[in-house]
């Protein structure tokens, strides 16, 4: 059966990130994967200019925003996926075990007693096989946890949407270091990817292209097989894990981690303001691991 999907890549090359819109043709119904929202550090200032273009991009086609999927609770930028559904619609829909993840994440923040890592932020939480439609297309939820414990990846006809399990083949995998995160199950998430049809396409979350090439995100099962530096065929569980444990002792601390996780695992709401009408984001002191030395971007 031919494809009838189409899918519009937007990269944001001040994260590294890579959101899509995949769109049936035939109903012009769509989903947006992953949308980011700016966000300046160094003023605590938001910008829509990220998420304004996959706006254009959706009115300019005419299409009708289904659903906003996130691929887990992100930590080096913030989600746009309630900015976007303020102005579009469209449900937004995660793994389950974000849950597991909010719990987390509410201790370490010491977020209000009003916020339940329940789940109820999220219009939909996806079970591991649970099959859903945009339009006529058929799509699966596939649960692929180690980055975080929540990780989904998408599949929809023949592209399957890997979120942070694995990158370009010269760029590997993502890190397991988070809280949650296990290098061992995300080599059996990634096998398990890799387990589909080799002519598969594959659409990374992120790429960090060494120095000489483009930002790239398409690349398919056989490729990642064949070439991936981390998870090719032949690499065995035990020395994927020794190697991505002494990677992760290196990697710094994303800049956005604090900032980004506490407004993702609320579907991409700010938290409530204070009573002088203000949101907050909070800084937890001393209370996240350092992360390693080295200026490793991933
Ligand atoms: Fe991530």
């Amino acid at each position: 059966m031919t494809a009838r999907s189409t899918i519009q890549a937007f990269f944001d090359p001040s994260t590294w990130t890579v959101s899509y819109v995949v769109a049936d043709a035939a109903t012009g119904a769509a989903a947006v994967i992953d949308p980011v929202l700016d966000y300046d550090f160094k003023s605590g200032h938001t910008d829509t200019s990220s998420a304004d273009r996959v706006l254009a991009y959706l009115e300019e086609r005419k299409l009708k925003v289904e659903w906003i999927l996130e691929t887990h609770a992100h930590a080096d930028h913030l989600s746009a996926a309630r900015y976007l559904q303020e102005r579009v619609g469209g449900r937004i829909g995660i793994g389950e075990h974000i849950r597991e993840v909010q719990a987390t994440f509410k201790k370490l923040y010491n977020l209000e007693r009003e916020f339940l890592p329940d789940g109820s932020q999220f219009d939909h939480l996806f079970r591991d096989g649970q099959v859903f439609r945009i339009g006529g297309i058929e799509a699966t939820a596939m649960l692929v946890p180690g980055h975080t414990p929540a990780d989904m990846a998408y599949l929809i006809e023949d592209s399957v949407f890997v979120g942070d399990t694995l990158f370009m083949p010269d760029v590997g995998t993502a890190r397991a270091d988070f809280p949650g995160g296990d290098a061992a199950v995300l080599y059996r998430s990634i096998r398990r990817l890799l387990a589909l049809p080799p002519q598969t396409r594959i659409y990374v979350c992120h790429d960090y292209p060494p120095a000489g090439r483009e930002a790239q995100w398409e690349t398919t099962v056989a490729e990642q097989r064949a070439k991936n530096v981390h998870v090719r065929d032949g690499i065995a569980e035990e020395a994927f894990v020794a190697m991505r444990k002494a990677r992760d002792a290196t990697l710094e601390v994303p800049t956005l981690i604090l900032p980004s996780i506490q407004v993702n695992v609320r579907a991409g709401q700010m938290p409530p303001a204070d009573d002088n009408g203000v949101a907050y984001l909070r800084i937890p002191i001393n209370a996240l691991p350092r992360g390693g030395a080295a200026k490793a971007a991933k």
